[in-house]
């Protein structure tokens, strides 16, 4: 057997916010390797998995991660060795047991996902198939619709724009190639038009715009005037959909509007503002419109517009089959954002795509605010056919190497390549 894992070697790189981060390469006998890196979070869900970091104030502020680094060559690696990377399941059991906590606070999250990445990469490699491909086996040919985030507020940028993400959707384009262009030429339109009104066309973390408008509203006005500049019709060619990422702006039950300077709202005002947004604009997805402990609020709105629109939960269900358990009986969304990094392996990521699946809800993979060039979750998201990604704007290499590799996946798979949900 030449596919034995030799080595698990793992050190500190840094993500797209000049943060540190861990990146590990698992090598073969055989002469393979694969790596992987891991992200990192800025409006992180209570319930997740632990992210390890020093804490050493003079090194990188406390947030280096060389004990992550050392528990994966120290801890990690000597119980792997000799297995082979196909063994994912088992891999990744054997890493929950070492840790031996319910977050993952022992080894840290980022320590166990990067092995966990690596390893999966590395049996693609050693098959000689591509990731999607050994991940997805037959079902690996769905390209998804990407969500495009191009105005970014909330803790994404220095603004005062309350909600986290304004995202265009070109699902009318025929093929990802085609969304990809509707979506990146509405991005260039959109920094013509913020420029004419005098705005900035600085970008934030995940690359889309972050003016300071003077409210919600105008973000989705500028972005409908931008996707008709580029020739495209709102709410056939493209649609919009929000990311308010609620908790970063909620106190102790109310919604604090303080960006803006709107004033407070309660839950059921909350609702409101979503149902006038949702009447006003062509608004199909809206993600985390509430506080991640306001599950009430959370099936309220699920109800009242649940049969319209895309209710996604990010911080309430943290890729977490426990919390997205909890969402099925309370009818609390109809659809989860999937982030390796919330819940720390690829087998439990797994598990919670497949109770979305068996429930008939939508789920969406997607990257971190603080990215690495890793492309591991393009190959992700066509291989577990959801038919949706959020990978953030048309600008910032971190984002756009994602996109770059869904074009090469799309080109691969030629004829047999099906486009969205
Ligand atoms: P985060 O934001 O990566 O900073 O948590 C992304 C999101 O809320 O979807
Ligand atoms: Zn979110």
């Amino acid at each position: 057997m030449k596919d034995r894992i030799i080595s698990i070697e793992a050190m500190e790189i840094l993500d797209s916010r000049g943060n540190p981060t861990i990146r590990t390469r698992v090598s073969l006998e055989n002469g393979v390797c694969g790596t992987a890196s891991v992200p990192s979070g800025a409006s992180t869900g209570e319930n997740e998995a632990l992210e390890l970091r020093d804490g050493d104030k003079s090194r990188y502020g406390g947030k280096g991660v060389l004990k992550a680094v050392e528990n994966v060559n120290r801890e990690i690696a000597p119980e792997l060795l000799g297995m082979t990377p196909d063994r994912q399941a088992e891999i990744d059991r054997m890493m929950l047991k070492l840790d031996g906590t319910s977050a993952k606070s022992n080894l840290g999250a980022n320590a166990i996902l990067s092995v966990s990445m690596a390893t999966a990469a590395t049996a693609a490699k050693s098959h000689n198939v591509p990731l999607y491909a050994y991940l997805g086996g037959v079902s690996g040919f769905r390209l998804p619709v990407p969500m495009m985030n191009i105005i970014n507020g909330g803790e994404h940028a220095d603004n005062s724009v309350d909600l986290q993400e304004f995202m265009v959707i070109p699902s009318g384009a025929p093929s990802f190639r085609e969304a990809l262009r509707y979506g990146a030429e509405t991005f260039h339109a959109l920094k013509k038009i913020l420029q004419s009104k005098g705005y900035a066309t600085s970008v934030g973390d995940e690359g889309g715009f972050a003016p300071n408008l003077k409210s919600n509203e105008e973000a989705c006005e500028v972005i409908i005037e931008a996707i008709q500049a580029a020739g495209y019709e709102p709410g056939k060619d493209i649609f919009l959909a929000l990311d308010a990422a609620a908790s970063s702006f909620c106190n102790q039950g109310s919604y604090v509007f303080q960006k803006s300077g709107s004033g407070t709202k309660n839950s059921t005002e909350m609702l409101g503002f979503y149902g006038s947004m949702v009447e006003k604009y062509p608004i199909v997805s809206i993600e985390d419109p509430m506080d991640e402990h306001d599950w009430d609020g959370f099936s309220a709105i699920t109800k009242k517009l649940g049969d319209k629109i895309q209710i996604v939960g990010d911080d309430l269900f943290v890729t977490n089959t426990d919390f997205v358990r909890k969402g099925i009986s309370k009818k609390a969304a109809n659809a989860v954002l999937i982030k390796l990094n919330q819940i720390g392996t690829v087998s439990e990521t797994l598990a919670t795509i497949q109770l979305c699946q068996k429930s008939g809800w939508n789920y969406i993979i997607s990257h971190r605010s603080g990215e690495t060039e890793d492309t591991f979750m393009a190959d992700f998201a066509v291989a577990m056919a959801g038919g949706q990604i959020k990978t953030g704007s048309a600008s910032r290499s971190e984002r756009i190497a994602k996109y770059n590799r869904l074009l090469e996946i799309e080109a691969e798979l030629g004829e047999s390549a099906i486009f969205g949900s």
